[in-house]
């Protein structure tokens, strides 16, 4: 079969490395894609958003599936348009993506089905959030309601800083209409997990679980990022941990979105944080995790097209999901400056040293290809991967792969996995 894949980052590079694992895939096409699915696909430079493109190229192609992998898309409703035409696609429907494009729709969809999460209130006028900060207890979150590429969370930790948010995001609009609405909710404490799920509309089935490190620099200091590095399992995701979840959060997640006649199909992203009290949601995502999918889906035993192609038919029931008894570690190769200012069009070198080395990955986040050679192309470029029969092994085997590369401001963390040692 023809597959499709929507996307260009580290994120898409994972899943078509997937699905060309697949016996039943002759043909994969990536739109834009980059220089590293480029091996593997047909790219074409054609934007996520750009839907009647899109959806005009699937037809040309005769593509049998298309795989939606990003955040705007989704929310955007290109699965709707591509159903329109008859097109198979895998991903939630816009009305299902919400759950992702809107925190106000997900807080209240958790206050309504109990499901666990921090206490908030949502607004749409700055003055009553104002007034509302000069009763609320410090430090406190406050969130665009909308996409905001990850950046739209704000930590306050005293009222100044709090006001000076709001201001932000509602009144001088810093990232842009996502801001229109704002959830004002509890500051948490606790280890955070993500947990990357497929869903059929009405069966879900968790996958292994991922740690991410969010901030720029070591030590979790520096700005927010998209994501700096990722081990899998979080060796914090005890069978107590996931036995409450599975209670509490993922079924009723899914009946929740279906009760509401927002039936999800795809996947859906669980950021859980293990507080003190037992986990809580801090966020649902429509979409495979960046850079979590790069430690996850290497580890997946089955046939991701047929997993995928389960909760399109709504039959993920039957599907027994499984995940090899080892580790991964993705150290995210970025380039210096990121994630405020930093040069693009370096060229990069050194990835012979992956080829034919089991276990070890270089995904493609920020690359393209010019003039023959690979070059920089982003502020995230490479997500480099290694398994190990241990946390610590596929650690040691990533930061050692991560020499294997070279370019001109190439940046990374040092204490990717750190948290293994605690555990
Ligand atoms: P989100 O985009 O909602 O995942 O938020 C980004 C990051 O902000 C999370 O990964 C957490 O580190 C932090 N965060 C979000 N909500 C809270 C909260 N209620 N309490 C503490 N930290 C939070
Ligand atoms: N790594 C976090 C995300 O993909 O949202």
């Amino acid at each position: 079969m023809k597959v499709l894949i929507v996307g260009g980052g580290g994120r898409e590079h994972a899943i078509a490395t997937s699905v060309a694992k697949s016996p039943k895939v002759d043909k994969i096409y990536c739109l834009p894609g980059n220089a590293g699915i480029a091996e593997l696909a047909e790219c074409a430079p054609i934007s996520p958003m750009e839907f009647d493109k899109i959806v005009a190229f699937a037809k040309e192609k005769e593509v049998d599936l298309t795989i939606v992998g990003m955040d705007d898309p989704l929310v955007g409703g290109l699965v709707d348009e591509l159903e329109k035409e008859g097109l198979r696609t895998f991903g939630p429907r816009k009305c299902a993506a919400i759950l992702e494009g809107s925190k106000a729709f997900s807080k209240d969809l958790m206050k309504k089905y109990q499901i666990p999460t921090a206490a908030y209130e949502n607004f749409d006028d700055p003055e009553k959030a104002l007034a509302y900060l000069e009763i609320a207890s410090m430090p406190i979150v406050l969130k665009a309601d909308g996409l905001a590429l990850g950046k739209g969370v704000l930590i306050c930790n005293t009222l100044e800083e709090a006001k000076e948010g709001v201001k932000s995001i509602m009144m001088d609009k810093n990232f842009g209409s996502a801001g229109n609405r704002m959830v004002i909710e509890e500051f948490m404490t606790g280890r955070e997990v993500s947990v990357l799920s497929f869903v059929d509309g009405k069966t879900i089935k968790t996958m292994t679980s991922a740690q991410d490190h969010k901030r720029a620099k070591d030590g979790d200091q520096g700005l927010n990022t998209g994501g700096m590095g990722t081990f899998s399992p979080s060796p914090f995701y005890t069978e107590e941990v996931d036995d409450f979840c599975k209670k509490y959060i993922y079924q009723a997640t899914v009946d929740a979105m279906a009760a509401e006649g927002r039936e999800f199909k795809g996947i859906i992203f669980f950021g859980l944080m293990l507080t003190p009290k037992g986990p809580r949601v801090l966020e649902y995502n429509a979409r495979f995790g960046d850079p979590e999918a790069q430690v996850v889906l290497p580890r997946m035993k089955n046939d991701i097209i047929e997993v995928m192609e389960a909760c399109i038919d709504g039959t993920l029931d039957q599907v027994d999901l499984q995940f090899e008894d080892n580790a991964a570690v993705c150290v995210v190769l970025a380039s210096d400056g990121y994630p405020l200012a930093y040069e693009k069009g370096k060229e990069i070198t050194g990835f012979d040293n992956f080829r034919d080395k089991d276990g070890y990955y270089c995904f493609h986040a920020g690359t393209k290809l010019h003039d023959g050679k690979v070059v920089t192309n982003g502020g995230r470029v490479l997500g480099i991967t290694a398994k190990g029969a241990t946390l610590q092994e596929a650690r040691a085997n990533a930061y050692m792969a991560t020499e294997w590369i070279h370019f001109d401001n190439k940046y990374k963390r040092n204490d990717i996995g750190k948290a293994i040692d605690e555990a």
